[in-house]
């Protein structure tokens, strides 16, 4: 299949060029391999791309119909055919169908009236807000309120996601439940594990002599009949269109506890950050525009090299949320076999998304980086603005090591003594933001979003949908209602545990 495929001009290219034979050859490389946008520059020139490489690639998108695609992304038409509608995260940001944006805009206004009357003291004395979702009903806004709301000082934030009520336990010794917000988000208002966790939080609310508390309940979700059949006032409920896609929800009201606890001005900032590397996105050509080159980093590494997993270092404390946010984004839209159109996808889908905090990831996983047999490429991201006002030398150090990785994965060094040897030639990204506010922040969380699109189109696979979850939460189901017939050591499992 891949014979006059464009994905693969690398092997009609010149022969593997190492990393510092490229810069040696290429005295402008630099400026070349890098962008800067929206206060964040992206240092691809660590990696093995080429000229060659990145108009293969751009010819590849071409071939995969990207325009069409991008254009019905940002047109809301439909993007995502499986499931027979758009994608429309986008227009929450304001770029996108007009109808879809006016939309947006005005269940954004009733979010805003919302936190205005709770800021006012219309649900009482708040001080504690108690999230319960899970997936991307809790990954974006436990990333945006742990990057940005550390000295926010409005109000406490406790995002609960696992079904496992040590996770409840946690925020209910937290919190105090006379003074807490309960904030449950879901699209679809079924999902079993929220479900659960919400009833259990309301629970602990009306057992503490909380006077109305259903009355200090608001809902998040694309499905407000169910909230309301739930047991929510309507004037609580905080619709967003089906439009949105789970992961891609932070936008929404999804991203309510965010906007409530660093307050309005700021998540409108985060939307314009997003909505501004939106147009980077659809205006920049090819060879300028970061989550395009960011995508061809990836499927190189992925079709050329056979790497099977890629790795995100957060080296600043503010974003150590960030890998995990980017494993569902990554891994639920990418993660699959078939095409766009149900054609056996020929090719491997997304990378293994996965990472950590720099530094302490340094000294427990780098040492596969830099010398086990396996190819990952690495991903730093770092801020130039340090989060804290302690010494200036625990940032001089956290970025001196983060700029040291890179050089060391890719300069290598050789030693006669195999075990101290370092074939270096490793490649590794860099993106670094001048500052970690909302505009920044949302501009970063955009340029991944559209990566794993130009991704998705590269690979000729719709991002938007995930049936592959389906079957596990069935039998899941099954194992509660005890109705299916597991195999032997599913069995024989179900029976040590439950009796
Ligand atoms: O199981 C996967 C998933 O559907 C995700 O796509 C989604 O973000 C998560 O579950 C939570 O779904 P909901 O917001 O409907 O509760």
């Amino acid at each position: 299949m891949s014979g006059s495929d464009p994905r693969f001009s690398f092997r009609s290219a010149a022969p593997h060029t190492c990393l510092v034979s490229l810069f040696a050859a290429d005295s402008d490389r630099i400026s070349r391999l890098s962008v800067s946008e929206q206060g964040i520059y992206f240092d691809f020139s660590k990696t093995h791309l080429t000229e060659t490489l990145v108009l293969g690639f751009k010819q590849a998108l071409l071939d995969h119909g990207f325009e069409q695609r991008r254009d019905d992304l940002f047109g809301g038409r439909i993007a995502n055919p499986t499931e027979g509608r758009a994608a429309e995260h986008s227009a929450e940001r304001g770029e996108g169908a007009p109808e879809s944006v006016a939309q947006a805009k005005q269940l954004h206004g009733r979010m805003r009236a919302l936190i205005e009357a709770i800021e006012a003291g219309a649900l009482g004395d708040i001080a504690h807000i108690l999230h319960i979702g899970i997936g991307g009903s809790a990954l974006g806004p436990d990333l945006l309120v742990d990057a940005l709301g550390r000295d926010a000082g409005r109000y406490d934030v406790a995002v609960v996601s696992n079904v496992d009520g040590s996770a409840l336990k946690e925020a209910f010794a937290r919190f105090d439940p006379h003074k807490t917000l309960l904030v449950i988000a879901s699209k679809t208002f079924t999902t079993t594990e929220t479900m659960l966790n919400a009833e259990s939080a309301l629970s602990w609310m009306v057992e503490a002599g909380v006077e109305d508390a259903s009355g200090r309940v608001v809902a998040l979700t694309a499905n407000p009949e169910r909230a309301f059949e739930w047991g929510v006032d309507e004037t609580r409920i905080l619709p967003f269109s089906e439009t949105v896609g789970g992961r891609y929800s932070l936008w929404s009201s999804i991203g309510f506890p965010a906007a409530l606890a660093l307050g309005w001005a700021a998540f409108e900032e985060m939307l314009e950050g997003a909505a501004a590397m939106d147009r980077h996105f659809r205006l920049a050509p090819v060879e300028h525009n970061a989550p395009i080159l960011a995508a061809f980093v990836d499927q190189y590494y992925s079709l050329a090299r056979g790497a099977e997993t890629r790795a995100v270092f957060a080296y600043d404390e503010r974003l150590r949320l960030l890998p995990f946010y980017l494993q569902q984004l990554e891994m639920e839209s990418n993660g699959k076999s078939v095409t766009f159109s149900g054609a056996p996808l020929g090719v491997q889908s997304a990378a293994i998304t996965w990472g950590g905090v720099g530094t302490d990831a340094q000294h427990a996983v780098f040492q596969l980086l830099h010398q086990g047999t396996r190819l990952v490429p690495v991903e730093f991201v770092a801020v130039i603005e340090p989060g804290h006002d302690l010494d200036e030398a625990h940032h001089r150090q956290l970025l001196g090591n983060c700029f040291a990785q890179g050089a060391a994965l890719m300069a290598g060094r050789p030693h006669e003594d195999g075990a101290h040897a370092y074939a270096g030639d490793r490649p590794s990204t860099t993106i670094l933001l001048d500052e970690l506010d909302p505009r920044t922040l949302g501009a970063l969380i955009a340029f991944y979003e559209q990566r794993t699109f130009a991704n998705a189109v590269l690979l000729g696979i719709n991002p938007f949908d995930q049936f592959g979850v389906e079957l596990g939460k069935e039998m899941a189901k099954g194992i509660e209602a005890g109705d299916i017939q597991f195999d032997a050591s599913t069995q024989a499992l179900i029976d040590r545990a439950f009796g």
